[in-house]
């Protein structure tokens, strides 16, 4: 199972706050996962991606639907957490449009960690459970810390300030941490986001074979 894109928090029925995620290193990781023979759903915010027909797409908008569609479509094997959920969500939506002679103001509260949520809870936890971090700064300290606050086995680091390696950009330049291996790191250079999903499948099939 796969999680990737951005979500989309709705204020009113024509306004939501987002994020700038393209999805583009998620989809190419579902990808890789089903070229190599596993059955791969891949949960997914609004994006202008397209997949072939053997992965099992589940298109949801917010961070709430991509956690019910997260925990129906468990047990799984294998989890890669990329998708960017948005942290907060608007804490009461309008049913109308919003008219600006009004005075706005938005009341956010936090969502739901939807890898935390599904890595601590050890009836739906997958053998192997893999998260993102999209850093902008202190990049070791905020891995190590996500690696062991939201109780993965690895986490793929990636540095978001970075236009060639940016949300948008089909290049990416990750660094992983693995728990097992006492936070050991090993870098993956730039590359095609679609080859370095290649790399990360790689180490995916050595670690489950
Ligand atoms: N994630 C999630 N559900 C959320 C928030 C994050 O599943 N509500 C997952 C992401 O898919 C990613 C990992 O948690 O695998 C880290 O996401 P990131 O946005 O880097 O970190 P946050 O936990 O949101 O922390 P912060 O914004 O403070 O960096």
């Amino acid at each position: 199972m796969v999680t990737a894109g951005p979500t989309h928090e709705y204020i009113d029925p024509v306004r939501f706050i987002t994020n700038k995620s393209s999805g583009k290193q998620g989809y190419e990781i579902a990808k890789s996962l089903s070229k190599r023979g596993f059955e791969t759903t891949l949960i997914s915010g609004p994006t202008n991606l397209k997949v072939d027909e053997d992965i099992n797409l589940v298109k949801v908008e917010t961070a709430e639907e991509m956690l019910k569609a997260t925990q129906r479509n468990l047990p799984a094997d294998i989890a890669v957490f990329t998708a960017a959920v948005a942290d907060f969500k608007i804490n009461k939506i309008s049913n109308t449009k919003i008219k600006k002679k009004e005075n706005l103001n938005i009341k956010l509260e936090k969502n739901i960690d939807i890898l935390h949520y599904v890595s601590s809870h050890n009836s739906m936890r997958p053998k192997l459970v893999i998260g993102f971090a999209a850093e902008t700064d202190n990049f070791d300290e905020n891995a190590v810390s996500k690696l062991n606050n939201k109780n993965c086995d690895w986490i793929i680091a990636n540095d978001v300030s970075k236009e060639n390696i940016g949300f948008e950009s089909d290049f990416n330049e990750v660094t992983i941490y693995y728990k097992d291996a006492n936070n050991k790191k090993e870098k993956l250079s730039y590359k095609k986001k679609s080859e370095l999903s290649e790399e990360i499948v790689d180490r995916i099939e050595d670690k489950i074979n």
